[in-house]
């Protein structure tokens, strides 16, 4: 049988349980796919913790040159994470004719560009799938089981940090920090969880989702990001009485000849499939034109559901390897008939407002008036209980607005004397 010889970068969480399934699934991987793939090093700055899987000290290194330049071996998976060194062992790697698998987001989202044009100069691979949903197949889904569509959009609940929050402040009632130090407690958010938090882990997600989607590579400074700290326990308690749930979305949405790609809290009607996606767990909804709407849903993150979306590359790769082929790292194939990424200030959406009044006649009637003068159209009012000093939530939902038309309506409402909180805004999907 054909020995294919791998490399492994990262002997952290995901590097250890790719060396757990290579060795525990062996034989069941090699009567599957006829080669058997054999981990010829490991590399990782710390050579001596004792990790959760036996492997021979001789083949550790803390030098990744010793993977890079080794010309037995024929795949390097890249597990340590972060852009650099990350971007300089898999660009040297390329240059020495060695196919890559990575889980990378971060480096993917930043570099992706650069890689892939190395990697097709070079007649190489670069295999993700872990990058996106961990061990959600969605990768593949859309480059090969979708090839032949057209997407109008793509939703992800793609972080399972947020999505764990929003949920447990649904669920309980909890505030944000409430939910935040639940989240740390349980090991699903980290020490310092802004990056999940605010959207920027969604957006290196979106990126790549919207590289295969779209053929499109767009820059981390062209993603339109808010994050889900401001949303206050009162939003989700108004968004269940209207009967939406609120979910931090990663949306890649074609409108007209533009896209709009951009990461933020949004109301999903509570019957749509994804509002049903709860805890830590990920999903993704792909809105196609010939398979029609489909979501795919799993463990977003976790040793096990990453390492088996690695094993799934490496495998891929050792198929290529064998039959001497070359597939591109994706359709480059571009949607011609977009013709660039639209601007914020152009989006269009329903939204949910929270403004915070003074109960007194004549208030609701200057906000009305405001809204009219921009153009914004209201769906419905509820006028809450007061709160103390006579103060009362006004919670309206508008009909299909330009966000630049909302944002300065909300400006000018802010500026009235009887408004005693900045005014809440969130966009409404899936309606
Ligand atoms: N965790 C998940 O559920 C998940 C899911 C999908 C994708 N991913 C992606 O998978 C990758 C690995 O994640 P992980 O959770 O396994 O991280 P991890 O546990 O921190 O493992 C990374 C390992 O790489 C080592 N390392 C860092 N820089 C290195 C270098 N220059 N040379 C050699 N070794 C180096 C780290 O050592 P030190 O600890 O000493 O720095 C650590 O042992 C990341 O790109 C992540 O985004 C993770």
């Amino acid at each position: 049988m054909r020995k294919i010889n791998i490399g492994i970068i990262g002997f952290g969480n995901i590097g250890t349980g790719v060396v757990k399934i290579l060795q525990q699934r062996k034989s069941l991987l090699s009567q599957k796919i006829g080669v058997e793939i054999v981990i010829k090093k490991i590399c990782d700055k710390d050579i001596t913790t004792k990790r959760d899987v036996n492997i021979d000290k001789n083949f550790l290194t803390r030098e990744a040159s010793e993977i890079i330049n080794d010309p037995q071996i024929d795949v390097i998976v890249e597990l340590m994470g972060g852009i650099n060194p990350a971007r300089e062992f898999i660009l040297q790697a390329l240059k020495k004719g060695k196919h890559e698998v990575t889980a990378n987001k971060a480096l993917l989202a930043e570099c992706g560009s650069e890689l892939f044009t190395e990697a097709a100069e070079r007649g190489r691979n670069i295999c993700f799938e872990a990058s996106v949903g961990a061990g959600i197949p969605i990768i593949k889904a859309i480059k090969e089981g979708l090839v032949a569509n057209k997407f109008s959009s793509i939703f992800g609940i793609v972080n399972g940090t947020s999505n764990y929050v929003l949920t447990q402040m649904s669920t309980d009632g909890s505030s944000f920090a409430n939910a935040i130090a639940q989240a740390k407690n349980k090991g699903f958010a980290e020490k310092d969880p802004t990056f999940d938090i605010e959207g920027f882990d969604s957006a290196h997600k979106l990126i790549v989702l919207t590289y295969l989607a779209y053929g499109k590579i767009v820059n981390m400074k062209d993603v339109f990001i808010e994050g889900i700290s401001q949303i206050s326990a009162s939003d989700i308690a108004y968004a269940k009485d209207l009967g939406y749930k609120i979910k931090l979305l990663a949306i890649a949405k074609k409108e007209g000849d533009e896209l709009e790609v951009r990461v933020h809290p949004t109301f999903l009607p509570k019957g749509h499939l994804l509002a049903s996606v709860d805890g830590v767990f990920n999903a993704i909804y792909a809105s196609s034109d010939l398979a029609g709407d489909l979501m795919f849903y799993g463990p977003g993150a976790g040793q096990f559901p990453a390492a088996s979306a690695v094993v799934s590359d490496i495998v891929d790769l050792t198929q290529d390897i064998k039959a001497g082929l070359f597939r591109p790292t994706l359709n480059s194939i571009q949607d011609t008939s977009i013709k660039g990424l639209r601007k914020i200030d152009e989006f269009e959406n329903r939204y949910y407002i929270r403004i915070t009044a003074v109960d007194k006649p004549g208030v609701l009637a200057k906000i009305s008036g405001i809204l009219g003068k921009f153009g914004i159209s209201i769906a419905s009012v509820t006028q809450k209980e007061k709160l103390k000093a006579q103060v009362v939530p006004v919670v309206m939902v508008t009909h299909e607005v330009k966000e630049k038309n909302l944002r300065a309506a909300l400006k000018s409402i802010d500026k009235l004397a009887d408004i005693k909180e900045k005014c809440v805004a969130i966009r409404i999907e899936g309606v």
